[in-house]
């Protein structure tokens, strides 16, 4: 939406001017799936695809929320903030809130407009872009200094505790400390970070949606969840390590007679994912696009048949992608189950590979993927308009 009938809606909404923007971005991740909670290394980048808060302080003792495509005003009493998690559109806004006030900042009334175009479930992480947000403005409007480290932080615990999703920490550092044209380096496991150039030379990165319907990923990632901490605590019978990222793949061949069925599936795929984000940032630094592009498939294929967590949309929208002569890998992003997929696809190229996957796409599924221009850009940032 542009900014000139964002402001207008906010003016319908609130009978009143919107003075500020803030935004946090949505994210791909390059490569490093499923490994953040098990203090892995992850890649990952934001998005122009972003959560806009067009926003107004009013003093007093309420945050009013409205939002683009929804009828009516959400009300959030300052006085009461753990009264909303049970709110179907609120939730995440009243879980930042609420571990806002719990760390002693004292939250201000304000109006908040939300146009947020990265599109839900879509595995781009709107709701860490939505949390980064709606975090900034309150402290903006609190006039408390903040971090964006801790933003970020503050945002993860609003998801796990008051949302209720398990995540680990990738979506929402991304999207609060994401630099335009850099994919981040994060440890997982110590929040240290590097900033890597993500230049592709002659190639791009195309972001497509395999518009799977919502289908309790949320209960499925928990349960993955759970599975790698059982894997960790069999490890730790012989091991002394904190995370299961810390084994390499030698320490893990010692170690994997431990382990059996579905858990070692999942334990595997996280070693050997690790593995592969430090030669993929290798790859990258070298300019080896083609060496990026293998390794992204096979973090595809380890996703989907040790991980477990692709399924027929995905696997297809990104075996179509594979089969293009102009296409050196593609992987899914995010928890999966739905959602995106990442294509390193070469520039001149990318008309006739959307034409292509999209129509093979199509007809294998049932139903359209969706393609998006997008571009990497900074996480926060804050504006006066
Ligand atoms: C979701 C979670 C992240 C991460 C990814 C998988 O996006 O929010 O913390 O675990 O899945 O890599």
């Amino acid at each position: 939406m542009e900014k000139e009938e964002a402001k207008k809606r906010f003016y319908e909404a609130f009978g009143a001017e919107a003075t500020d923007l803030f935004t946090a971005a949505g994210r791909i991740n390059v490569i490093g799936e499923h490994v953040d909670y098990c203090g892995g290394k992850v890649f990952p980048a934001a998005l122009n695809l972003r959560c806009n808060i067009y926003a107004r302080k009013t003093g007093g003792n309420t945050i009013r929320l409205a939002f683009r495509g929804i009828e009516g005003v959400v009300e959030l009493d300052i006085s009461r903030l753990d009264d909303y998690r049970d709110l179907k559109i609120g939730n995440y806004q009243a879980g930042v809130a609420y571990f806002m006030q719990e760390k002693g900042v004292a939250l201000v009334g304000c109006e908040l407009y939300y146009d947020c175009t990265v599109p839900f479930g879509s595995g781009l992480s709107s709701s860490a872009a939505i949390e980064v947000a709606t975090a900034v403005a309150l402290y903006e409007y609190a006039g408390v200094a903040y971090d964006k480290v801790e933003v970020a932080l503050l945002s993860q615990k609003a998801e796990n505790l008051y949302a209720g999703v398990n995540c680990g920490i990738m979506d929402q550092f991304a999207s609060a400390m994401g630099k335009k044209d850099h994919a981040v380096l994060l440890d997982c496991s110590t929040l240290e970070y590097e900033y890597v150039p993500l230049q592709l030379g002659d190639y791009c990165l195309v972001v497509a949606n395999c518009n799977k319907p919502h289908n309790l990923v949320e209960s499925k990632y928990n349960v993955r969840r759970q599975e790698v901490e059982t894997a960790l605590k069999a490890v730790q019978t012989v091991k002394d390590v904190k995370n299961l990222a810390e084994l390499t793949p030698k320490d893990f061949a010692e170690v994997k007679y431990l382990l059996s069925g579905v858990v070692a599936k999942r334990a595997e795929h996280v070693v050997m994912e690790c593995d592969r984000v430090h030669k993929a940032v290798d790859a990258l630094k070298a300019g080896d696009l083609a060496e990026l592009g293998r390794l992204l498939n096979e973090s595809h294929y380890s996703l989907c048949e040790l991980y477990e967590v692709t399924g027929k949309e995905l696997d297809t929208l990104s075996g179509l992608a594979r089969k293009e002569a102009e296409c050196l890998g593609s992987r899914m992003i995010g928890a999966g189950f739905g959602g995106c997929t990442i294509s390193i696809v070469k520039k001149s190229a990318v008309d006739g590979f959307i034409r292509r996957v999209g129509a093979a796409y199509a007809e294998a599924i049932g139903y359209k993927a969706s393609f998006y221009e997008t571009s990497i850009e900074d996480g926060i940032t804050v504006s006066k308009i």
